[in-house]
Formats: structure tokens, C-alpha cells, sequence
């Protein structure tokens, strides 16, 4: 990532500049006092730039303004998650948060500005009911009030799968013009909480971002923080970019990374292991689809395979099956077979049972809060610290703790850009051969 000297203003949106913020503003040519935020509005020719249109200078508002890409039930924890944590306070520990405060944002700065899906009993309709509709059934711990935000329809592109094909019938609505919605309802961030082996629809929307000048934070396990020629896109145009693959408070993958790493640094050889994993959510059921499994396995296999040495013959971490009667639960078990002192065997054997998606939430809602700090600072690029530590295919893999601290040194603005590959913690990188995504 790469910290930004002047950086363009984002198309019909604001980009803070040292407690200001501007906008593209082609109709106006007055200043003007505004509710919450100073507008002054200037002309181009004033900040030494070329554009034809003007710019709005704002002071920097409070608020991140999130998007959200399919409203299933990880948005629905999500959101649910705004309205449970609404009162907390900077200065409280509170169960369930990693932070209550990121920087100045809590989690009551946090506001839904748009959302996007596809599915016919969620688009046209105020987001708190779209996040109660089927097959969304993950648990509900808050009574989200009426958000005053519509779902728009999306493309749908290859966002269905096989097995939700039955279960999910699509708008009829026509296709919004998303880049267009997310300027107009001043979208800071666009988080995507698309399903698994949605290629086409994540570049789709990563490019829609780009256009309307948001921070995007990718959740799912396509490569885009991860992928070179994304990362320097989102760089050039001084955009913030989080990815890929969100890791879960306490899931799978980190149980797993933890205990792989506290072999390693124990000196036992870790030999055989797996982590197989089974829900009954519809990330579960559109997971059953092996060819769009590919990436997620591979996800999931790298996240553990940076942390610790193993035969890739000898390590298979994958979603096994859908149970439906578990509903938003997932159940994971997690076996470590290794060689201590004296080529003495040693075996770890778990169980871990979690809600899915409230299991993400708390992760995506201080992501948010970093992508938001970033375009306040013009950090455009991958943010490599906060990303190896909320997801599990970051562009570099560094040990949870080093994870942790690169990211409490963004949010403290001190470490605002980091090419960390000459760190000697950086974590190994071994993991890409190890991977055979369809074994
Ligand atoms: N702990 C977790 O739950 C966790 C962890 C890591 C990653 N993820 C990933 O997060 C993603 C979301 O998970 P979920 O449980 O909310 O899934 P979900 O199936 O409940 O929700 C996906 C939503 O996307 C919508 N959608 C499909 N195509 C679309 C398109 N083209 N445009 C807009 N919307 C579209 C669907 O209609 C649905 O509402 C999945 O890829 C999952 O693997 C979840």
C-alpha cells in the first residue's frame, strides 16, 4: 500500500484531506454552510487541478458509510451487529468486539448506505427485511429497525450456483446502475458477501468500487487483495483494498494456523493433518459444488500451509458437506498428528461448534473501520497489515501476533505503508504448491 500525497477526488464523493473532504460537484458553484459537515464548495482551478467540474471540500464527516454485495446471512450478522453494539462505549471491554473504538470510528459511526443482491424476495425491499428472508437462517440477536436503505439489483453473472439454482429465484427488477447508487448515496465502503466461486461477479464489483470511488473490502475467497494486477489498480487510483477471504473471530482457520504454529515453535514436526468442515447454511450448499470450491480450498489450505511446514499430501482442509438441520452452525474438526522429543508421536484432536456468520461480523466491522481510516489518510493499495490479520488470504501471511500488531500500528497511523517482505517474522511463504484444491 502506498500512503498518497494529493489524491484525486473521488467521483462524486468525498475524499478527506487533512479534515477536509471533497467531492466531484458539477452543478454547484456556491459555498455553503450545511447540518453535521461544512461544505465549501471551490473551483478546480483553486486546488491546481485539471478537472473540468468542481469540487466540494467537506469537513471530514464521522461516519463510514458501508455498501454491502449479497444480503445473506453474513450481512444479516453484520447489521445486526450495528444495532446490538449501538450504544457501546470507547472506553468499555465489550464481549464480542476486538475493538470498540478503531481510531475515532465506534461502532455506532458505522451506517448501511446501499445494498445489492440478486434473489426476488430481497431486492425492492428495506434491507431489515431482506436480512430476515430465506435462506438466510442464521441466528437473530437484534431487532434491526427499518434502515431507510432499498436493495438494488446486481448482475447476477456467476453468482448462483447449482445447488441454490432451485432455491433462489431471481429479480425481475431491472439491474441498477450500481456505480452510480454507490455515488449517490456517498458509499465509502463496498464490503462483497458474495457466495463462493463468484469470479465474475467479485471482479464486477471490484471494478464498480474503482469507478465510484470506494474502499473495497473483499470477504470471499476470490483473489483480489491477493492478486498483483488488482492490488496495483486499487493503488493508482488511491483507493483502500482489504482481502481476500475473511477469517473468523475464532474459527477454523485460526484454531488451526495457532495450533500449527505453537508445534512449530515447540520443535514438534507437524506430519498429517486435516480440518473438515460442515454446516447447513447456503454458503455450505453452494459450497457442495466442487468447481466452485476451487479458490476456497485453496484459501483455507494457504492459511495454515504459511504458517507451518507440511507434505502437501499430508495436510487436506476443505467444506465436507451441508447438514441442514444445523442451520447457520458449522462444526469443524481439526486433527494435528506430529513428531515430539525422541520421534515420540503426538496427536491434537478437536471439536470447534460455531454460529458461522455472527462468527465474521465483528472482524468485517473493524475491516470497515480500517478501509475508512485509509481514505482518510489516501493509503491506496492492499492494506497488508489489517488484511493479514481479518483475512485468511491477505497478500502477505505474517503470524497472528504479528498480524495483530501491524494492525493496532495502522490504526495508531504508525504503520501507514508496509512492504513487509523484508521483515524476518514475515510468515513463510510456502503455501501455493502445497494445494490441491479439488483432492
Ligand atoms: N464466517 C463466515 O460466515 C465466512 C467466513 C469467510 C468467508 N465467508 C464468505 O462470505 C460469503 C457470504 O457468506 P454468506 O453466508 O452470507 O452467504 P449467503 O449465501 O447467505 O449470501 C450470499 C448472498 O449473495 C447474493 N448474491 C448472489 N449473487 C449475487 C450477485 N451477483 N450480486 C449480488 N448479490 C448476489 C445471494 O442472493 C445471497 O443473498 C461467502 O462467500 C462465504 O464463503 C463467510
Amino acid at each position: 500500500m502506498r500512503a498518497r500525497k494529493a489524491a484525486p477526488a473521488r467521483p462524486g464523493k468525498k475524499v478527506t484531506r487533512v479534515g477536509m473532504r471533497y467531492t466531484h460537484d458539477t452543478q454547484s458553484r456556491h459555498s455553503e454552510q450545511c447540518d453535521g459537515a461544512t461544505f465549501v464548495r471551490l473551483h478546480a482551478s483553486c486546488m491546481n487541478v485539471s478537472l473540468a467540474c468542481e469540487r466540494r471540500f467537506v469537513l471530514s464527516s464521522n461516519t463510514v458509510r458501508v455498501g454491502i454485495v449479497g444480503v445473506g446471512n453474513c450481512a444479516s450478522s453484520f447489521v445486526q451487529g450495528l444495532t446490538y453494539y449501538r450504544d457501546a462505549s470507547s472506553s468499555d471491554v465489550i464481549p464480542g468486539l476486538m475493538n470498540p473504538t478503531v481510531d475515532r470510528y465506534r461502532v455506532r459511526d458505522i451506517e448501511i448506505a446501499s445494498a445489492f443482491d440478486i434473489h426476488a424476495g430481497k431486492v425492492g425491499r428495506d434491507l431489515c427485511d431482506a436480512l430476515l428472508t430465506a435462506p438466510n437462517n442464521t441466528r437473530i440477536f437484534a431487532e434491526v429497525p427499518h434502515t431507510g436503505v432499498t436493495v438494488a439489483r446486481g448482475p447476477t453473472l456467476d453468482g448462483i450456483g447449482t445447488y441454490l439454482r432451485d432455491e433462489i429465484e431471481e429479480s425481475q427488477l431491472p439491474e441498477s446502475d450500481v456505480a452510480e447508487v454507490l455515488r449517490r448515496t456517498r458509499t465509502d465502503v463496498l464490503v462483497s458477501y458474495l457466495p463462493v466461486g463468484s469470479q465474475r461477479a467479485s471482479e464486477w464489483y471490484a471494478l464498480r468500487a474503482l469507478e465510484a470511488g470506494c474502499a473495497f473490502v473483499n470477504c470471499i475467497p476470490v483473489f483480489i487483495a491477493s492478486d498483483t494486477g488488482w492490488r496495483r489498480r486499487f493503488e493508482s487510483a488511491g483507493l483502500p483494498l482489504l482481502g481476500d477471504d475473511i477469517k473468523s473471530q475464532v474459527g477454523a482457520t485460526i484454531v488451526h494456523r495457532v495450533l500449527a504454529n505453537l508445534l512449530h515453535e515447540r520443535g514438534v514436526q507437524l506430519e498429517h493433518t486435516y480440518q473438515l468442515n460442515f454446516g447447513g447454511n447456503s454458503d455450505f450448499k453452494n459450497m457442495l459444488e466442487r468447481e466452485r470450491l476451487t479458490s476456497k480450498k485453496l484459501s483455507k489450505t494457504r492459511s495454515v500451509t504459511s504458517q507451518v511446514s507440511v507434505a502437501p499430501s499430508n495436510i487436506h482442509v476443505a467444506p465436507s458437506d451441508h447438514v441442514e438441520w444445523l442451520t447457520d452452525r458449522k462444526w469443524a474438526y481439526i486433527r494435528l498428528e506430529g513428531t515430539g522429543f525422541g520421534g515420540t508421536p503426538l496427536n491434537i484432536e478437536l471439536k470447534l461448534e460455531v454460529w458461522d456468520s455472527p462468527n465474521s461480523a465483528g472482524v468485517v466491522i473493524d475491516a470497515v473501520r480500517c478501509a475508512k481510516l485509509a481514505l482518510d489518510r489516501h493509503i491506496g493499495g492492499a492494506l497488508v497489515g489489517p488484511s493479514s490479520y481479518f483475512m485468511k488470504s491477505p497478500p502477505q501471511q505474517f503470524p497472528d501476533h504479528v498480524a495483530r500488531d501491524l494492525t493496532l500500528k495502522f490504526i495508531a497511523g504508525e504503520e501507514s505503508d508496509r512492504s513487509a517482505t523484508n521483515r524476518d517474522d514475515t510468515a513463510r511463504a510456502r503455501a501455493t504448491c502445497h494445494v490441491h484444491a479439488n483432492g
